[in-house]
């Protein structure tokens, strides 16, 4: 039996390299911080460090540890999150009601796990190693995609503190606001989605054609200041610019600006992982919904992008291919560079000068598009629980493209699929204009 790409070694090595990237950036919370729950979306930080560790131990050790028992029931209860193969699990909106096991249990957990993963990696045969270790990988890949999540779920539990406690990191110097330009691109009949040897979710296949008229994207992400010059165009009380949905969604929750922007003694603010500061026009706009970003399309005369528009537009524009940037044990993704986690910005940052190409492609927001999250044809979730990890999902939300400022590096390439429901805001999620193409929803209902 011969292995192609499986290193015990290697995969030791990324396996204790992203469970310490997990409790550094739990680090800077105490145990209250990591308990708090403050809205269903959120959950605490101590449940994202306990859930991935649950994964592992539910998905690799139940399988393969020799004489394997549960660390404890209680945890195979508590920390699963959504499967439903697996069992009963608790309440997800009700997370924040769980005060035991504390963080510091959570962390005695994370190191049973740990060791007891070591352990396995001295142990596995070549067979089993083919087995077991693209599991091992997409759990490295599920842990990245909470690590993300636990910073947007903190900055969400900060946020709700009227002392502003800042999390970590030091706001990026005052932008200077410049010009949007567009990067046209010819379509026609394309392929996207992955293809290749490194690792990809099983939504991010088959790869398959599609037909794309010409069309151009924005050279960059929509700004504050431009997003001021929709509030002032009274653009979150126009009906005529929303979708019926997001227009409910507009007065239901009286939306008047993005998630994190706060009217303080006439002025905008905007809280940060880092602080609270006077917006910044140059920034991009931030932590607007779907229905929002729609709106300001409208707006602006424009439209968003569909996802085969963004991807063939990011690859075309040599932002890299179908293959996933990378593709051996410890690169994946390296290529697909930017404002992610790893510049410890946390936040988006301005685009920089004009080039005559895309800008600000992978990092600083997630973008949203105009598709919903469907299935690609021909794709087949994987047998049994794991087939739950994205399949079940393929209903009612959107797909955003290309990772934020809290995304781990080496999980962003140009076929990965974020997806959140329209409504969502508490992600960190910004917009990209799109024009040509696919019809416009009301042409010219801008200025
Ligand atoms: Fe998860």
């Amino acid at each position: 039996m011969t292995t192609t790409r499986w290193d015990a070694d290697s995969l030791r090595a990324r396996f204790d390299r992203v469970r310490s990237e997990t409790e550094q950036l739990a680090a800077p919370l105490s145990p209250e911080d990591q308990t708090v729950q403050t809205m269903p979306d959120v959950s605490p930080t101590k449940w994202h460090r306990a859930h991935v560790t649950w994964f592992f131990e539910t998905f690799v050790l139940a399988d393969h540890e020799p004489g394997f028992a549960p660390y404890q029931d209680t945890y195979w209860f508590l920390f699963n999150s959504y499967y439903e193969a697996i069992g009963p699990r608790y309440a997800r909106p009700d997370r924040g009601f769980i005060t035991r096991p504390g963080a510091h249990d959570v962390g005695v957990y994370r190191h049973n796990v740990d060791d007891r993963m070591r352990d396995l990696f001295t142990t596995l045969d070549a067979g089993t190693l083919d087995k077991v270790a693209p599991i091992i990988e997409l759990g490295f890949h599920h842990e990245q995609q909470h690590q993300e999540l636990l910073l947007m779920d903190i900055k969400h539990v900060l946020s709700r503190n009227p002392l502003q406690p800042v999390y970590a990191g030091v706001p990026a110097p005052r932008s200077v606001p410049d010009d949007l330009g567009w990067v046209d691109v010819e379509g026609g009949l394309v392929e996207v989605g992955y293809e290749g040897e490194g690792f990809r979710f099983d939504n991010e296949e088959p790869r398959h054609r599609v037909w794309l008229e010409p069309y151009r994207l924005a050279d960059r992400l929509v700004t504050n200041g431009e997003w001021l010059e929709f509030m002032a165009d009274n653009g979150y009380g126009r009906p005529e610019l929303w979708l019926s949905d997001g227009w409910a969604r507009v007065k239901a929750d009286s939306w008047r600006a993005p998630f994190y922007w706060a009217d303080l003694d006439g002025g905008w603010f905007e809280h940060t992982l880092h602080g609270t500061f006077p917006v910044d026009l140059g920034l991009p706009v931030s932590h607007v919904s779907f229905y929002e970003a729609e709106a300001f399309a409208t707006w602006a005369g424009k439209r968003l992008p569909t996802e085969s528009e963004w991807e063939h537009a990011v690859v075309q524009d040599g932002h890299g291919g179908h293959d996933g940037q990378g593709g051996d044990d410890d690169r994946d993704g390296q290529d697909a560079v930017g404002n992610l986690a790893d510049t410890q910005t946390f936040h988006p940052r301005a685009a920089g000068p004009a080039t005559g190409r895309l800008r600000q492609v992978y990092g600083d927001c997630w973008e949203w598009t105009s598709s919903a999250y469907h299935p690609y044809p021909g794709f087949h979730p994987a047998p049994g629980a794991i087939g739950e990890y994205n399949g079940k999902f393929m209903s009612n939300q959107m797909v955003l493209r290309g990772g934020c400022a809290l995304t781990p590096a080496g999980h962003a390439r140009a076929t990965y699929r974020n997806f959140f429901p329209h409504a969502a805001r508490w992600a960190l999620s910004g917009v990209r204009l799109a024009d040509g193409g696919a019809p416009l929803r009301v042409e010219g209902a801008g200025r």
